[in-house]
């Protein structure tokens, strides 16, 4: 059922350090820093050959990866995301084996402006797992 790796998110908390690090160290091709404030972060996106990083650092009030941070304060790898064809059609057969969606279950527009969802990292062995429709 799933496709391509298309990102591993790595939470940050100094967004600008971190994209140097991409820029200079791993001579990678890094995007500016876009403000994604319907999803409580700003990202950076590194583009590879074969998938993407993102780079996550909290914007605002309760971001999603505030909670994150506190536990990893050096940043780290905070979840992988996996193409479907049909995000429904996946969801439904991910939830018919018992695997947990987060949130109300609906598929939201990521920040690549396609529809997403995220399944608990308890049941895909403790790693936050995002299915994105490519
Ligand atoms: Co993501």
């Amino acid at each position: 059922m799933i496709g391509r790796l298309n990102h591993v998110a790595i939470a940050v908390r100094d967004l600008s350090k971190a994209a140097e690090v991409y820029r200079t160290m791993l001579g990678a091709k890094v995007s500016d820093a876009v403000p994604q404030p319907a999803h409580g972060v700003t990202t950076v996106f590194i583009t590879l050959p074969n998938t993407k990083i993102e780079l996550l650092e909290p914007l605002g009030d309760g971001s999603p990866i505030a909670k994150f941070l506190e536990r990893n304060p050096d940043g780290g790898i905070h979840h992988i995301c996996y193409e479907v064809e049909d995000i429904r059609a996946a969801r439904d057969r991910l939830k018919a084996q018992g695997a947990r969606v987060l949130g109300d279950g609906e598929p939201k527009i990521g920040a690549h402006g396609k529809p997403v969802l995220f399944l608990h990292p308890k049941d895909f062995n403790g790693t936050l797992v995002e299915i994105e429709q490519a």
